[in-house]
């Protein structure tokens, strides 16, 4: 089968338009929570892009859409995830398996989670290896694990959470997949280790040209490990551009109250302060722009027609007013 690559050749994931909502149920009632209200985001070959946000702003259903592993709850509703190509969700079971074995790697925050806790460390490489009989000890040594003969020989609970997430990185890349999708990985690891667990996943996907999309809240880590910074608020992704530059000199003013929040002097593992009101709990599509309740520089067209994204500087952008706000120095005023 030839794959159609509709993203110019270097394109690895395009996301385009996706909507997705949870239904939640109940004694007696159903509803629907909005959790994508139509995100965009093109990722390159081995591009490294962290996508940043409050909580709930949808970081991990997008991160999960992308290999489809969404809660059962989960119900797409439009849109398209492409991986250099292949349309995720339209896949047959059998080609979904092979795509994410093939192309896909997943870690997230909690090693357990991927880690079967009745099983050596030794015997799981190799089942995600597929080769009973392979040396696991190059695989743990990537993820520069000291003592791996001892390390594979051990069960998970034998391990500091460091190894353990190292461990899990290191099935993650096993298969040797083309993105790597991290959702708060380091976010349970205490600050030392987390510094070096993250600058090692950034340099092993460096060395085999793995694209990594890094799930988090810690915006200066972020600043200073990806290339590029998607933005998400209600289920969009708001602004997304060079690293550098979207913290340097947001264009969104969601972007500048964040980096207003966390600004990049901030010690590295620095969570987000709040921003003043609360993010939004979407139902449906929102009518307006999401952040048009919390924003300084709203006006009456922020409440009834959605922005779409736009060209600013380099990035996109999405806010009625980015490109006038830009010009005006965003980060000065916020
Ligand atoms: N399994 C689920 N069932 C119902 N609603 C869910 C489920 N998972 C997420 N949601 C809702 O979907 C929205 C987006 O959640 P999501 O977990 O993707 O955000 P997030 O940016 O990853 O947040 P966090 O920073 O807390 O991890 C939120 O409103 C959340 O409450
Ligand atoms: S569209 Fe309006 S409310 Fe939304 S960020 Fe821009 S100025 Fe603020
Ligand atoms: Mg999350």
């Amino acid at each position: 089968m030839t794959v159609v690559d509709e993203t110019g050749g270097t394109g690895l994931l395009r996301i385009d338009g996706l909507v997705l909502d949870y239904a939640t149920r109940g004694p007696g009632t159903s509803s629907r929570v909005r959790a994508l209200d139509g995100a965009d985001l093109a990722v390159a070959a081995g591009e490294t892009v962290g996508i940043v946000g409050e909580s709930g702003s949808g970081k991990s259903t997008l991160g999960s859409a992308v290999g489809r592993l969404l809660p059962r709850a989960a119900v797409p509703v439009a849109g398209t995830v492409r991986i250099a190509g292949e349309s995720v969700f339209d896949l047959a079971p059998g080609a979904l398996r092979r795509l994410r074995r093939e192309r896909l790697g997943f870690v997230f925050q909690d090693p357990a989670g991927s880690l079967d806790p009745t099983m050596r460390i030794g015997a799981q490489l190799r089942l995600a290896l597929g080769d009973r009989k392979a040396d696991v000890t190059p695989h743990l040594e990537r993820v520069r694990l000291a003592d791996v003969r001892r390390v594979a020989r051990s069960y998970p609970h034998e391990l500091s959470g460091g190894m353990a997430q190292r461990v899990a990185i290191a099935m993650a890349m096993a298969g040797g997949p083309r993105l790597l999708v991290a959702d708060e990985p380091t976010a349970a690891l205490d600050a030392q280790v987390r510094a070096e667990v993250s600058d090692m996943v950034f340099a092993l996907a460096a060395e085999t040209g793995t694209g990594i999309l890094w799930l988090s809240h810690d915006l200066p880590a972020v600043g200073r490990l990806c290339g590029r910074i998607a933005v998400m608020y209600g289920g969009r992704v708001v602004e997304d551009g060079p690293a550098g530059e979207v913290l340097g000199r947001p264009a969104h003013p969601y972007t500048a109250a964040l980096a207003g929040a966390a600004p990049a002097r901030a010690a590295f593992g620095t969570r987000l302060e709040p921003i003043p009101g609360r993010p939004p709990l979407l139902t449906g599509a929102s009518t307006g722009c999401a952040f048009a309740p919390r924003c300084p520089f709203s006006v009456e067209r922020c409440t009834t027609e959605r922005p779409e994204p736009r060209d600013v500087e380099g990035r996109s952008v999405l806010c009625h007013r980015a490109g006038e706000l830009a010009a005006t120095g965003l980060e000065a005023r916020a």
